[in-house]
């Protein structure tokens, strides 16, 4: 059975002194939840304060990119292993609001992933298609196409205990949430496209689901076959409607 787990993106939000009021809030108000497995992915700047605040709670913390070479002359670029002396264990990759405005292919992305998971993190790989794509009906296609960059060069050994986040891009941002069977429906194609391939990756991988999760929708989302849990924006920067969609996923 795999454990659900909800994630936030605060994305590139927050100051020291508002992270400070919500991670105490969190750390505090969702102590007794042990079901779940949570986490909060951080600005880069904002990892040791994550750290400090997080550490010897049942809230993990993680990032929300990571450069895809070990070390180097890559200016602006964090690598895994930095991210490691953080203490982090999640790791976004290929969020769709960072393959579209810095052109991310899906190579580099699947780079991003194997680098994560060679360090001991935790990828939460994107993937999604746009409201073109589902209304075109290509949906599937889109979503194949960005599995198997994965699935093409990780095998299943980088596919076990990570994540998949299933973020139709129509729903980011947008109040605009999936309906139930729309997410399960892809999350059911996801698991089947890798299963075809790694049946034993299939069933440990966990598929999350992301795109304007509320406290109204999330119970009937996060109970949905095939969600493994949420990967949630806004809604992560307030600590009360980020433990209610913790504890909805209960
Ligand atoms: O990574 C999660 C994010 O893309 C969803 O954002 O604000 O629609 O919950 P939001």
């Amino acid at each position: 059975m795999r454990r659900k787990l909800v994630v936030g993106n605060w994305k590139m939000n927050g100051n020291l002194a508002q992270n400070n009021r919500l991670l105490e809030k969190l750390a505090h108000g969702l102590q007794d939840v042990s079901q779940v497995d949570i986490a909060v992915c951080v600005p880069y700047p904002y990892l040791f304060q994550a750290q400090q605040i997080l550490a010897n709670t049942n809230i993990a913390w993680g990032a929300q990119n990571v450069a895809k070479h070990e070390n180097g002359a890559y200016t602006g670029e964090v690598s895994a292993a930095m991210l490691k002396e953080f203490g982090v264990s999640y790791v976004i990759v290929g969020h769709s609001e960072r393959s579209d405005a810095y052109c991310e292919s899906d190579a580099n992305i699947a780079d991003k992933f194997a680098i994560a998971k060679h360090h001991g993190l935790i990828p939460i790989f994107c993937v999604g298609e746009t409201l073109q794509e589902r209304e075109s009906g290509v949906m599937e296609y889109a979503i194949a196409n960005q599995l198997d960059s994965i699935l093409s060069v990780s095998g299943g050994a980088l596919l076990d205990q990570a994540v998949i986040a299933y973020e139709p891009v129509w729903a980011i941002g947008t109040n605009r949430t999936a309906t139930p069977d729309q997410a399960r429906a892809a999350h059911s194609f996801i698991r089947e496209r890798i299963a075809a391939q790694h049946p034993g990756a299939a069933e440990t991988v966990r598929i999350i689901y992301g795109g304007s999760v509320n406290p109204r929708n999330a119970a009937q989302l996060l109970s949905m076959p095939d969600i493994d849990g949420g990967l949630i924006g806004r809604c992560s920067l307030d600590a009360d409607d980020f433990e209610s969609i913790c504890r909805a996923a209960c």
